[in-house]
């Protein structure tokens, strides 16, 4: 899995608790999410169809480093299926697991078509030169 994203806990991202709100958290992990599927899928209209049980493992306070991780579990005809994983920077201790993040695919007619993929692709591998993208 790789933690593209990092965050710094911030006072306006905090709960009355004091810890990281979860409606803050999640809105990163769905942006996170869709970036992915859209560039797994190079389409830029990809949905969010489904989120399975989110596991809020552990708190993350004010001034934190946290990460969010991103993998495909599964290509499907119309979708994918991402599982995401947060934690602390620093300590790697989780934060938050989703086992399924499920995007579809859509076209044009803003209905589900095929995306054609199989496994994940890296960007830097569509271009000859080997440049990064
Ligand atoms: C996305 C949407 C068009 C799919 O409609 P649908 O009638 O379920 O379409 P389909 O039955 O063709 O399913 C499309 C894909 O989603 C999958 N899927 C459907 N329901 C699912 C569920 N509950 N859990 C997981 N996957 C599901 C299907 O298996 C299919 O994937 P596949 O082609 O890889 O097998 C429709 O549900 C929708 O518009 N939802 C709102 C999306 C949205 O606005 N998201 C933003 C969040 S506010």
């Amino acid at each position: 899995m790789n933690f593209h994203t990092r965050k710094w806990v911030k006072p306006e991202d905090l709960n009355p608790n004091g810890t990281l709100f979860g409606g803050s958290l999640l809105r990163w992990i769905d942006e996170e999410a869709a970036i992915y599927a859209v560039i797994q899928l190079e389409n830029p209209k990809v949905v969010t169809k489904y989120i399975s049980e989110i596991n809020f493992v552990s708190s993350a306070r004010q001034g934190d480093i946290i990460e969010l991780g991103i993998t495909a579990t599964h290509f499907g005809r119309t979708s994918i299926t991402l599982r995401c994983e947060v934690r602390n920077k620093i300590t790697r201790k989780s934060i938050l697991t989703i086992n399924d993040i499920v995007f579809v695919n859509m076209g044009d007619e803003g209905t589900p078509v095929p995306h054609g993929k199989t496994e994940i692709t890296y960007v830097r591998d569509r271009f000859d030169d080997g440049s990064e993208a």
